[in-house]
């Protein structure tokens, strides 16, 4: 990624790199036009929660697309490539990265990244869509009440760049747009799948406070968790229906 490219617009202090891309789109900007910021004034996660990120410290960048060849069913196909563009960014460095269902990127049992994807529909498609990642890099204390933050400076005591980083999660997301572009679900879906925090064995989630034990076997339709339960039941959760247990 260039950023003398006019795709690239690097901001020192923005309320969101989401809204402010909110805001370019209706000015109709390239496909593939990222928005980076130093600070954030009010960084948003999910759910209606705040982004904690010291200025200067880590990557706050919103991506733009027009994935209008994506059906809306087929909508969290983006939050994997996503997912897996930081994945492959974070494990040519460290071990033990994995995709927590539906958006966290996690090192151990702690998280180093957030995904907050915004997506307009038209039709039976997707119109727009901008992919904000959060992905903390330098910062070592965190102040708000988020559960479980951590660095990647954290884990190695080595300082990053945020560019070059950055740069590193952008190129293997064009790939992974690439191929969804072409259809090609089956490798973005396995990858996926065999990256997955708790993939493939039994662990404790729990509904309603309701404790039980279960396996992922699977993401549906609009993203749902597939869990498959010890009496061979299998269900689909949307997000906040299910929580893992930690
Ligand atoms: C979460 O885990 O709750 C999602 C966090 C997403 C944070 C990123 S930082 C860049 C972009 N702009 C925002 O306001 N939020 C996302």
């Amino acid at each position: 990624m260039n950023k003398a490219n006019k795709k690239f617009i690097v901001l020192n202090e923005t309320d969101s790199t989401n809204n402010y891309a909110k805001q370019l789109i209706l000015s109709n900007p390239e496909e593939g036009t990222v928005v980076m910021a130093q600070y954030q004034k009010s960084g948003k996660g999910q759910q209606g929660n705040s982004w904690e990120s010291e200025s200067g410290k880590n990557m706050l960048a919103s991506i733009i697309l027009y994935p209008s060849f994506l059906y809306a069913g087929d909508q969290f196909m983006i939050s994997k490539i996503v997912s897996l563009a930081i994945l492959d960014t974070l494990k040519s460095k460290i071990k033990n990265v994995s995709i927590k269902w539906p958006n966290d990127i996690y090192v151990h049992d702690k998280k180093i990244a957030g995904i907050l994807i915004e997506n307009t529909i038209k039709g039976n498609n997707l119109d727009s869509s901008i992919l904000g990642i959060g992905l903390n890099l330098n910062q070592t204390i965190f102040m708000s009440n988020a559960p479980n933050p951590v660095s990647l400076q954290q884990i190695t005591g080595e300082e990053y760049n945020i560019e070059k980083v950055a740069d590193e999660v952008l190129t293997s997301f064009s790939r992974w747009y690439k191929k969804l572009k072409m259809g090609d679900h089956s490798e973005i879906n396995a990858t996926y799948y065999t990256n997955m925090f708790r993939g493939e064995m039994w662990s404790l989630y729990s509904k309603n406070d309701v404790r039980f034990e279960a396996k992922i076997i699977g993401i549906g339709e609009f993203g749902k968790l597939r869990l498959q339960k010890r009496d061979g039941s299998i269900e689909e959760y949307l997000f906040k229906e299910v929580e893992f247990v930690l």
